[in-house]
This record gives structure tokens, C-alpha cells and sequence, in this order.
């Protein structure tokens, strides 16, 4: 990535020291100035370019659902890709060609059938998240949460993940909790963890990939 002057940002009356911070670091970011250089919704956008450089997931005609979509990076990587793309997230997100979206929160009883509702009985190739819930600034109960939309996640994927298809989903490092990652391991052929160069290296993001979904017999 290119390097440049790094830009000091002033404190503002009523802005916190960690907005602040946010707003520093955003300024002198390569991948932000870069992402509007090439007219990417977000700097995320690299992340899902770089993990694909690295495993071959995107391809033309696919079905993708992308999870925490918005502002629609990922969505917008995939569709350039050739895919078709159902996006969800519970902020509004602007249009997109080739894109869907859903706006409601995952973790509402009805977001599934919604979704299911949506796909009108076809299977998808890819579900992606990179669903990052809130903050609280309280470890555990961080750590939780995160916990919590991987593990929807992928109990929707599961359900409707056409053989052979893939898992691409953000979680902490440390990697995926023990008793998930065993179930994706039998239900996929290969699992492993990335962390892309443009995930910010103090970020404590990392991400888990499955490929090879072998379909379970229940579910045929
Ligand atoms: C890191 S951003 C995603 C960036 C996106 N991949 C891109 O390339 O532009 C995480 C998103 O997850 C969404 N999110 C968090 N919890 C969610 C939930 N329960 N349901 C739906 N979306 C959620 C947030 O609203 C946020 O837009």
C-alpha cells in the first residue's frame, strides 16, 4: 500500500478521545483513500479481494448472501464477480446492480424465513458475514455476541448452502469457538482462518473459512 504524511486531526469540543482516534485513523488509512479512489462503498472491500486472491471463491453466476452488508463492499466485490447477491443488514444500504437487500437484524426470529422467502426455494453457493456487532467495551460480553451472529450464521448456511459451496465468516482471534469449528469440520471439506493484509493488524478480527460443504443426509 502506498505510504503518506500522517494527518494529526484537531479535538473537538463533545468529541470523545476513541471518535477522535477513529477519525485520525480513517484520515491516514491508505485502503479508505484508496476505496474512494476506486469508488468502493468501504475499505472492507479489500479484505473480501484479498481473501479471494487467496482461495478462488467468487465466480461468475453464483449465489451469494452477504450478512452485514451494508455499507456493501463485499456486496459490491461479488456482484462485480458476476454474482447474484442477496445482501442483509440492519442499517439501510444504497442500491447496488446485480444486489438485493434486506434491511432487518439477523438475530430477529423472522430474518431467516425472510431470506428463505427471498431465495424462492433456490440453494446459494457462498454465505458471507462480516457482521460486527456493537461494542460494548466489556470483553466478555463482546466476545459473546460475536459468538452469537457467527453461530446464526452458520446454522443458516447450513440449511441452505448448495453442495459444495462455502462459508466465509468474521470472528474474533483466538479463531472460532471449539464445538463450532468440530461441526464445520464435519460438514466441510477444508476450514482454515485468514487474516487478510488490509484487516488492521491491532484489529482483533480474523476470519474462518469453510469450503467443500458436504451436505448432511437430514437436511437432503
Ligand atoms: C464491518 S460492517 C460490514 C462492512 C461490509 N462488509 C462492507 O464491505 O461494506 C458490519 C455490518 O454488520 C451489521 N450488523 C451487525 N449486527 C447485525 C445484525 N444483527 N443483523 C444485521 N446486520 C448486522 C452492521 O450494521 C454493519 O453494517
Amino acid at each position: 500500500m502506498p505510504t503518506k504524511k500522517t494527518k494529526n486531526v484537531r479535538t473537538a469540543k463533545g468529541r470523545s478521545t476513541s471518535s477522535t482516534k477513529w477519525l485520525k485513523r480513517q484520515i491516514n488509512d491508505p485502503y479508505v483513500a484508496k476505496a474512494q479512489a476506486d469508488g468502493y462503498r468501504s475499505r472492507a472491500a479489500y479484505k473480501l479481494i484479498e481473501m479471494n486472491e487467496k482461495l478462488d471463491l467468487l465466480h461468475s453466476g453464483m449465489s451469494v448472501i452477504d450478512l452485514g452488508a451494508a455499507p456493501g463492499g463485499w456486496s459490491q466485490i461479488a456482484a462485480n464477480h458476476g454474482c447474484k447477491v442477496i445482501a442483509l443488514d440492519l442499517l439501510e444500504m444504497d442500491p447496488l446492480p446485480g444486489v438485493s437487500f434486506i434491511r432487518i437484524d439477523f438475530s430477529d426470529d423472522e430474518a431467516p424465513g425472510v431470506l428463505l422467502d427471498a431465495l424462492g426455494g433456490s440453494g446459494v453457493d457462498l454465505v458471507m458475514s462480516d457482521m460486527a456487532p456493537n461494542t460494548t467495551g466489556h470483553k466478555k460480553t463482546d466476545h459473546l455476541r460475536i459468538i452469537a451472529l457467527v453461530e446464526m450464521a452458520y446454522d443458516f448456511a447450513v440449511q441452505i448452502l448448495n453442495s459444495g459451496g462455502s462459508f466465509l465468516a468474521k470472528v474474533r482471534q483466538g479463531g472460532t469457538e471449539n464445538e463450532l469449528l468440530a461441526q464445520m469440520k464435519r460438514d466441510f471439506k477444508t476450514v482454515k482462518h485468514i487474516k487478510p493484509p488490509s484487516s488492521r493488524q491491532e484489529s482483533a478480527e480474523t476470519y474462518v473459512i469453510a469450503q467443500g460443504f458436504r451436505r448432511r443426509e437430514s437436511l437432503e
